[in-house]
């Protein structure tokens, strides 16, 4: 089977928030970018049930079982009008790492039941399987996984291309797996009891604003700073942990100039902005017992 980096037409890439999240689902801007990091699927007639093969993270499912990854299947094989097909897909993008896992899955496999769909009917396509695992999704994921780049998304208007170069980014994985769903179902409780966090989710909004002005001039610095104040934000929401605010720390201490968590937060990932010094991050991150690896923002289909 073709490997994840040189499928073309049956991939979705993975993604990494830059600032916004959280914020993106109350209707904020968010700054993202599509990874060179993702899925590709492969698909051949099934005798018997539908199948989906994911070895990379252990998942062999069919039409039918009892498991979130089944379910999205189903929905977006009916949504295919596709039925009996045998789905392999290879992957170098850990699972519920707030990367966009779920939404390149869906992408991967809604292009490859219809490679004749691109554009917006591909991501409506998508959209059906990632609404599976996440409520309430804002369709930042799914977008930047079909079109790439880097861009800016509001649920209102959808993603909107940036023209800035890619960007390296260092990823550090905290090891703990959360669901999507539930933080930002934590977070919607925590806005309707009304005190801190709805005045949170406005300083991500408005960091996000600052930041892609910071992204369009070159200010590498100045968008460092705005992640490690998002980050802040992010920790006093309640969506950080321990894990994330250590390499955040680590990152800053080995010279990156700006750190957070990235995605919804509860385990997960972290990035660094770390120009010229990516090495030196990763290695501090991996000397303190973190996977972590260099990525680029701004990746293309
Ligand atoms: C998901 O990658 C980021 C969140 O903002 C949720 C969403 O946008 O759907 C936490």
């Amino acid at each position: 089977m073709t490997s994840p980096e040189h499928a073309s037409r049956a991939r979705g890439l993975g993604k990494i928030i830059l600032l916004g999240e959280h914020a993106v689902v109350y209707g904020h801007k968010a700054v993202a970018g599509a990874i060179d990091r993702g899925v590709a699927c492969e698909q051949e007639p099934s005798e018997g049930a539908s199948r989906l093969r994911i070895p990379d993270w252990r998942i062999d499912v069919q039409v039918g079982d009892e498991h979130p990854v089944a379910r999205a299947f189903d929905a977006l094989l009916s949504a295919a009008e596709c039925s009996k097909v045998d789905v392999r897909a290879r992957t170098d993008l850990p699972a519920a790492a707030g990367l966009g896992s779920s939404a390149a899955l869906c992408v991967a496999i809604a292009r490859s039941l219809r490679p004749d769909l691109t554009g917006d009917a591909l991501r409506v396509l998508a959209s059906v399987g990632e609404e599976c695992f996440h409520e309430r999704p804002s369709g930042i994921d799914v977008a930047l996984s079909c079109a790439g780049g880097i861009g800016i998304f509001t649920r209102s208007a959808g993603l909107h291309a940036l023209a800035c170069p890619s960007l390296p980014l260092v990823v550090g994985l905290s090891g703990v797996q959360r669901s999507t769903a539930a933080m930002v179902a934590g977070v919607a409780g925590r806005v309707a009891d009304g005190g801190q966090a709805k005045a949170q989710i406005e300083r991500i909004g408005t960091l996000a604003e600052a930041g892609q002005q910071a992204l369009l001039s070159g200010k590498l610095e100045l968008l460092g700073g705005l992640m490690s104040e998002c980050h802040q934000a992010l920790q006093d929401l309640g969506v950080s942990i321990n894990a994330l605010d250590t390499m955040v720390e680590v990152a800053g201490e080995a010279g990156a100039l700006g750190a957070k968590l990235t995605g919804a937060g509860g385990g997960g990932a972290m990035i660094a902005l770390a120009p010229g010094r990516e090495p030196q991050v990763r290695e501090a991150l991996q000397s303190r017992g973190f996977d972590a690896f260099i990525t680029t923002l701004g990746a293309t289909p």
